[in-house]
């Protein structure tokens, strides 16, 4: 790393109230789990953590409520050394809550009940102007509001900083134009096809997924593709899928956050798209390998000696790099 990145994270902090459960329960059903836990999380503060110990320096933009899962989740930020001037205890507002189950196989289900989330205005994110204009990258998420997601693109745009965009939660509706302004978006499988319509099941679908992102005006659209890595693309460059390190997973809530954090990292650190998309299969995979939300976030020397043993070049799928049109493994 040249210079410490300097990234913003303006999005939702969350307290998660984890069971874990033999196998997620179908509706009417009741299962009995065998253990609770209760962590810091939110997709935002998931990813300010993140990248925070992949050691960027990192502020956080965003509202707990003066309750006191508020106060635990302000201290969790600080501790792991994420800078928290600019997140508000939002008066007579309970904090934002997500309810998750997860199975033994490490799949999970959430449900996010926003809280003080719902309450970040654009004039929060204005009256952070200067952490903004400050940043080498923004990256923001689905769950806070969408104009107070639009306000944060336009001035870290107007700032020259990186804006990264992952569409998570998948969005009901069809996103502002403005959100397809960003540099990177970086959807999950089911957060792509609920963007573009495709399902992105093969590489030519992640392909025409991503064509459809770029068409609609992202420069560098990274499908996030779970134990089988990554497909990145860029506007007038080469379309890449890359692999994820095979590890033994217990719990999936937050790779994704690992991974948009880390590609955020490695592109300020001046990484090309497929270097840092090889760092990011890295991180998420890793946080796989622990419970929790921001508990399970990697340390970058971690993530650098695992990315080491991953190919590096261009190849067949398999577990191996690969360029060009080849099938998704199922
Ligand atoms: O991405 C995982 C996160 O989604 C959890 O930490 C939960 O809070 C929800 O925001």
């Amino acid at each position: 790393m040249v210079q410490t990145p300097r990234i913003v994270v303006v999005g939702s902090i969350n307290m998660d109230l984890v069971a874990r459960v033999p196998h997620l329960p179908r509706p009417g059903e009741t299962v009995r789990g065998s253990a609770f836990s209760q962590v810091p999380g939110g997709k935002g503060a998931n990813q300010a953590v993140a990248a925070a110990l992949l050691g960027a320096d990192v502020t956080m933009i965003g509202r707990v409520g003066n309750d006191a899962f508020g106060q635990q989740l302000l201290a969790s930020l600080k501790t792991q050394g994420v800078h928290t001037k600019h997140v508000h205890v939002t008066p007579d507002c309970p904090s934002g809550l997500a309810l998750i189950g997860v199975e033994d196989s490490g799949q999970n289900v959430i449900t996010v009940i926003g809280g003080a989330n719902e309450r970040l205005t654009p004039e929060d994110v204005q009256a952070s102007e200067a952490a903004i204009a400050d940043a080498d990258a923004l990256l923001v998420q689905l769950e806070v509001p969408l104009q107070t997601v639009v306000a944060a693109v336009q001035l870290a745009a107007k700032h020259g900083a990186l804006t990264i965009l992952d569409p998570a939660p998948a969005p009901a509706a069809p996103l502002p134009a403005e959100l397809y302004g960003v540099d990177l978006i970086s959807p999950n499988q089911s957060e792509a096809e609920a963007l573009t319509g495709i399902a992105v099941v093969t590489m030519g679908a992640a392909q025409r997924a991503a064509a459809a992102l770029h068409e609609r005006g992202v420069k560098r659209v990274v499908i996030k593709l779970g134990e089988r890595g990554a497909f990145a693309s860029e506007i007038g460059g080469e379309a890449i899928q890359l692999p994820a390190p095979q590890v033994n997973v217990v719990d999936t809530t937050a790779a994704g956050d690992a991974f948009t954090a880390a590609l955020a990292v490695a592109l300020v650190d001046g990484r090309s798209l497929a270097d840092a998309t090889r760092f990011a299969c890295t991180a998420g995979s890793l946080a796989t390998t622990r419970p929790g939300g921001q508990d399970a976030m990697p340390l970058r020397a971690e993530v650098l000696g695992a990315t080491a043993g991953l190919p590096s070049s261009a190849a067949s799928t398999g577990g191996q790099a690969t360029r060009g049109t080849p099938k998704l493994s199922p």
